[in-house]
């Protein structure tokens, strides 16, 4: 039994359903007011209400947890579906029969993607006051369902939803935080792909609602908070339902490059009630525009911002830009030296087809194989093994392959010989991470291969930058994260988010903005063979070589092909 409603319950579709719909929303608010006077007895309204629904499966459990007995309380969301806020029909499963993350109906454990307060979870408070209060009292509550569904009983979201776009922002204040309801969807990166506009898109579904942040990066660099501090980032049960919320999620492109936060997010959602887990989602973009991309973000911009600001001893402050630009070590700078380090880190085949075996396969085996989630795979993978049956090893690009400060003033064993022969030139020692691995973090199959160790291939998705912006793109993914059909045209339509120099996630160019501003490197691109990207041919030519391979190894990995150049 997979869907345990009765195709017959069905009720208020279309107008000539309205009687018995008024007349059943009549009914339910009745049982619901009766259980409201007779709230000082919970145990006979609750029961009220469970004779009136029984076997709808659909209930809830409320732990209170401070005498350890456990409540059950019966409250009926089908009733919901009655009035038109949610249809049993169109909302839990898809046209392509895909059910939407967590809507499970013989699940008493949680509501959606939404838990009962006082679960696992304890701390709902604002995230600032995480530790200090703990204010049972005022938590979120499946009760909120009660007077909103009274409130609520003739608004059909499905009225209302082609002129519900909104934009983000004005969407995301009428939206409650600090729920206890789960992200769907983990968008996992990768940085300077697009996530910032895969995200608002995605958003942009009348049916998914937006964090309150866009990247949380709890997995990454917040576990030693409490999980609720994570879930106090999306809306409440409430918001939910005013707004027939069928997914939230996040998009934390620090998340990809780490087989650690794989395991987390896995070890750590499966511990929640029914043990769905969110699906994920990488977009990847050309490999070299994504490496130019980066250079500009994570280099260029912060140290010009930095040197302007006179914090570079010896270089004044408030130059021009122009003037700053013998300070900065250039792309072909970068690229040349990291690509080295790349060739000595990883399994890296040459021109005449010779293995050169890189360090990398065997500390990434050292590092990871007491890990039962992934000494199987690194077995099987053994580099030592002419016949590894599974490919090619497994290798934690980010983690083996740079190396860490070699002095004061060098900083990544990959910028020895840069560094010593142009002191005057500036790498701000702060997010290195980022700027070590130009190269390296257009590398997607690396990364991407650890978190299909530990996820199912059908939870992971992969999408092209380059087609974000065709709205069947993302009518797509939505419905593979099975949500109802949408045309995002008008979302799309809206540009491209955080895009150039550090805008903001929220900040939306237009693709007409886009358009001139690469109008120029375009046309030069046709005469230009490094497609607008600062490099000498040669090096460009270099870098299309190396990359190639790992591309096809990431679009077998994903069944997805790239039209990347
Ligand atoms: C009910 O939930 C269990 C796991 O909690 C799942 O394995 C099973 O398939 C579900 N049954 C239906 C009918 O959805
Ligand atoms: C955090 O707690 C302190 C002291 O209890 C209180 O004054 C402050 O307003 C709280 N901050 C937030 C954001 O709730
Ligand atoms: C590969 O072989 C070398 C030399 O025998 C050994 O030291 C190393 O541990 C082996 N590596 C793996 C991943 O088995
Ligand atoms: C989506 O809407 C746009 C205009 O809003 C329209 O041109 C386009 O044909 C629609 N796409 C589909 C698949 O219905
Ligand atoms: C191609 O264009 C880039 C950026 O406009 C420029 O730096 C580079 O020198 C050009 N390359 C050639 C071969 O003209």
């Amino acid at each position: 039994m997979i869907f345990p409603f009765n195709k017959r319950t069905e009720v208020c579709r279309k107008s000539s359903l309205l009687v018995p719909s008024i007349l059943l929303t009549l009914v339910i608010l009745v049982l619901f007011i009766v259980s409201w006077v007779m709230e000082d007895s919970p145990m006979s309204s609750l029961n009220t209400i469970d004779e009136s629904h029984e076997g709808n499966k659909f209930e809830y459990e409320q732990h209170h947890d401070h005498n350890s007995v456990v409540d059950v309380q019966y409250i009926v969301p089908k009733a919901l579906l009655d009035v038109g806020v949610y249809k049993e029909d169109e909302d839990f499963e898809n046209e392509r029969g895909i059910k939407p993350t967590y809507w499970r109906f013989n699940s008493s454990l949680s509501w959606g993607p939404c838990l009962p307060p006082l679960t696992p979870i304890k701390q709902w408070e604002d995230r600032r006051n995480y530790t200090t209060s703990v204010n049972t009292e005022s938590t979120e509550d499946f009760e909120y369902l009660r007077p909103i569904f009274q409130q609520h009983p003739s608004t059909s979201i499905h009225s209302t939803v082609d002129q519900s776009r909104k934009d983000y922002k004005s969407r995301q204040q009428q939206l409650q935080r600090g729920g206890g309801c789960r992200p769907g969807f983990l968008i996992i990166g990768a940085g300077k792909c697009g996530t910032s506009s895969l995200y608002h898109y995605l958003v942009g579904h009348p049916r998914v609602l937006p964090a309150f942040e866009k990247q949380i990066h709890y997995f990454k660099y917040h576990l030693t908070k409490p999980l609720g501090w994570y879930y106090s980032f999306f809306p409440t049960p409430r918001s939910f339902l005013e707004h027939g919320g069928l997914m939230t999620g996040e998009a934390s492109p620090g998340y990809l490059p780490y087989p650690q936060v794989a395991k987390d997010v896995r070890r750590i959602m499966k511990q929640q009630p029914h043990h769905d887990l969110p699906k994920i989602i990488m977009v990847g973009r050309s490999p070299l525009e994504r490496m130019y991309s980066s250079y500009r973000y994570n280099y260029v911009y912060p140290t010009l911002e930095y040197l302007r600001k006179g914090r570079h001893r010896g270089i004044p402050k408030d130059l021009s830009d122009e003037e700053y630009e013998k300070y900065l070590f250039s792309l072909e700078d970068f690229v040349r030296s990291e690509l080295a380090q790349l060739k000595l880190c990883l399994n890296w085949v040459d021109r005449n087809n010779e293995l050169h075996k890189g360090f990398g396969a065997q500390m990434t085996f050292d590092q990871w194989n007491n890990q039962a989630e992934f000494r199987d795979a690194l077995m099987k993978r053994n580099q030592n093994s002419s016949d590894a049956k599974d490919g090619p090893p497994l290798i934690d690009l980010d983690g083996s392959c740079y190396g860490s400060k070699v002095s004061s003033t060098v900083l990544r064993p990959q910028w020895a010989e840069l560094q010593t022969q142009n002191p005057e030139k500036v790498i701000v020692d702060q997010n290195l991470h980022l700027t070590q691995a130009m190269i390296g973090r257009s590398l997607y199959t690396f990364p991407l291969e650890w978190w299909y160790l530990v996820f199912d291939q059908t939870d992971i998705f992969f999408v092209c930058t380059e087609e974000l912006s065709n709205p069947e793109t993302m009518r797509e993914l939505a419905l593979n994260l099975g949500l109802p059909s949408y045309n995002f045209s008008q979302v799309v339509d809206e540009g491209a988010y955080n895009v150039g120099g550090h805008r903001g996630y929220d900040k939306a160019t237009s693709w007409e903005e886009l358009q001139a501003e690469r109008g120029g490197a375009t046309l030069d691109a046709a005469k230009n063979q490094t497609n607008g990207i600062p490099i000498t041919p040669s090096l460009y030519e270099e870098l299309q070589e190396f990359v190639r391979p790992y591309n096809e190894r990431l679009f077998q990995l994903t069944g997805k092909r790239c039209q990347w150049q």
